[in-house]
């Protein structure tokens, strides 16, 4: 039996769901929330696309019912308030922090053994806080934004070079937010450099607007974006069930890599049955270091902002 739950049923934790039941490889997905007939109304829709949509993976909705997220293997914790225009990740933290916590331990109590995944913004201390309240080892908890971000670079650098996206193979590290930092000399069309395809100039266009990317749906739909995040946990989810080992960036607690420690914050790792296989801890220059490490240095200060709210 393959049960995956997703927490929060707005727009990221439905498009989830939907995404999961639409790759037909799990038997069950449960959507939660607090809020009266949301997940019930939205796993019965999804539920409802089957037919049409070829999945046969149950899709079933519950409100705040803990109990039928039993033996879950992963969970995905999508709740929390989303991003307004003019507001950063980091603005939502006393909001969030609040649910992730109770989250967690509500989830902890059904499903001792499952692989979390956090989606939750500002995302890399959520991570955090849901690993403190989990107590599990961190390769068991960690968050989704690498595969999000490394996905917004690959469409734009598909735009400009009018590829398809999936050609494109793309590096991301650091936080999610401004400070994350994109890696051109660790991105290939195919193969090929692609820094011999696109000029430095355009490149850093590239990199600059996926730095900002999520900023830039949030000033078109009012709300934060849910298609490319939904699926972006949904990719997670499958290479841990599926036990692909796919490399992604994912964020983490960094261990000592990089010279980095009890940070969290995306480097690339292998993601299989185990959560975090293995952290690849790649060559960085001098450059991309400083960066990291400034990233890094933002991710702390957010994390203090959390120590300071004692919520442990
Ligand atoms: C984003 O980047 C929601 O943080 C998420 O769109």
């Amino acid at each position: 039996m393959k049960k995956v739950t997703v927490v929060g049923a707005g727009s990221v934790g439905a498009t989830c769901a939907d995404v999961l039941a639409q790759k037909n490889f799990l038997d069950e997905v449960v959507l939660i929330d607090i809020k009266e007939g949301l997940a019930e109304g939205k796993a019965l829709d999804i539920w409802e696309s089957a037919a049409v949509n070829y999945f046969d993976t149950r899709v079933k909705g519950y409100t705040s019912d803990y109990s039928k997220t039993e033996g879950s293997d992963v969970v995905v914790i999508t709740s929390g308030l989303p991003r307004k225009p003019g507001m950063t990740r980091d603005d939502l933290i006393s909001t969030n922090a609040k649910i992730v916590k109770s989250v967690t331990d509500n989830v902890m109590a059904a499903s001792p053994d499952a692989i979390i995944i956090i989606v939750s913004n500002p995302l890399d201390v959520m991570t955090y806080a849901a690993h403190m309240a989990s107590g599990k080892s961190a390769n068991k908890v960690f968050g989704m934004a690498g595969v999000l971000d490394t996905a917004r670079y690959r469409a734009f650098i598909a735009d400009e070079l009018n590829v398809s996206p999936m050609d494109i193979q793309a590096l991301l590290m650091g936080g999610h937010g401004d400070t994350m930092v994109p890696l051109p000399r660790y991105t290939t069309v195919s193969g090929i450099p692609v820094t011999d395809l696109i000029s430095k100039e355009k490149l850093n266009a590239i990199v600059e607007r996926t730095k900002k990317g999520g900023g830039e749906i949030v000033n078109l739909l009012g709300t934060s974006a849910w298609y490319a995040p939904g699926a972006s946990a949904a990719q997670m989810v499958e290479s841990i069930v599926q036990n692909q080992n796919h490399i992604f960036p994912c964020c983490i607690r960094l261990d000592g890599q990089w010279g980095l420690k009890d940070v969290y914050m995306g480097a690339p790792v292998k993601l299989g049955r185990n959560g975090v296989e293995k952290v690849i801890e790649i060559n960085l220059n001098n450059e991309e270091m400083a960066l990291l490490e400034a990233s890094a240095g933002h991710v702390r200060e957010v994390m203090a902002v959390y120590d300071n709210m004692k919520l442990n």
